[in-house]
């Protein structure tokens, strides 16, 4: 299978386990990313049964209105019942890195607020150690420089991803030749510095279930 019929495959089957789940008051918190717009569009075959949605991005709002599909701010609801996301990497503690699409700060808001987060990702993404990815890091673009000289005093290489503006209108800087064996610790370490928003690291609210597509089928991990 190629990595698109994988993506599609475990898109498909995140589908298959909240529609069952679903009733007239759920939220359906909806990623960002090409597995997430998998998962969008196969939500468009079940649109009358939700009830409303929330999108970590301008980018999937677009694309569930587009549908059909009823999209709300956040700040309207009490509570997401499913996070339907991808990622770019995940360990065994169900721990992420996301933000290759430089949605991760949304992305993280909406997990925060999730009853269950449901990640969704083809075997690619299945790491024993975060890190050779690189880190997304939202930054407020007057403390680009601060910021990246603080992430050289961490270990990491940042590189100024050009041409990105977030949807919160901040920059991101990528941190290439960083392994992440602690992840929650290195989440907060870098969350302390002034200047960034988020970062790419999810560990302080890691995925519930992890679904993990593979050419036997797909995996289900929970911790
Ligand atoms: C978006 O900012 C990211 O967190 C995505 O969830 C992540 O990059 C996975 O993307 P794909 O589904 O396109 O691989």
């Amino acid at each position: 299978m190629t990595q698109d019929e994988l993506k599609q495959a475990v898109a498909r089957a995140a589908l298959d386990y909240i529609a069952p789940k679903l009733n007239d008051e759920s939220v359906i918190g909806i990623g960002t990313g090409s597995t997430a717009n998998y998962f969008i569009d196969f939500l468009a075959e079940i649109k009358a049964d939700v009830n409303l949605t929330v999108a970590s991005s301008e980018a999937s709002a677009d694309r569930l209105r587009g549908h059909g599909i009823p999209v709300v701010d956040l700040n309207t609801v009490d509570e997401i019942t499913f996070y339907v996301d991808g990622a770019d990497e995940a360990d065994r503690s169900l721990a992420l890195i996301k933000g290759g699409g430089a949605a991760l700060t949304r992305e993280k808001i909406v997990a925060a607020v999730a009853k269950e987060f449901i990640c969704i990702a083809d075997g690619s993404k299945d790491v024993h150690v975060l890190g050779n990815f690189p880190l997304p890091v939202e930054v407020i673009p007057m403390a680009r420089s601060y910021v990246a000289r603080e992430l050289v005093k961490l270990g990491g290489s940042p590189v100024y991803r050009e041409g990105v503006i977030t949807d919160n209108g901040n920059i991101i800087l990528d941190m290439y030749n960083f392994m992440i064996p602690n992840p929650k610790a290195t989440e907060q370490a870098i969350n302390n510095i002034t200047g960034v928003v988020t970062n790419g690291i999810f560990a302080m609210r890691p995925a519930d279930l992890l679904l993990l597509a593979t050419e036997d089928g797909v995996i289900e991990k929970k911790l």
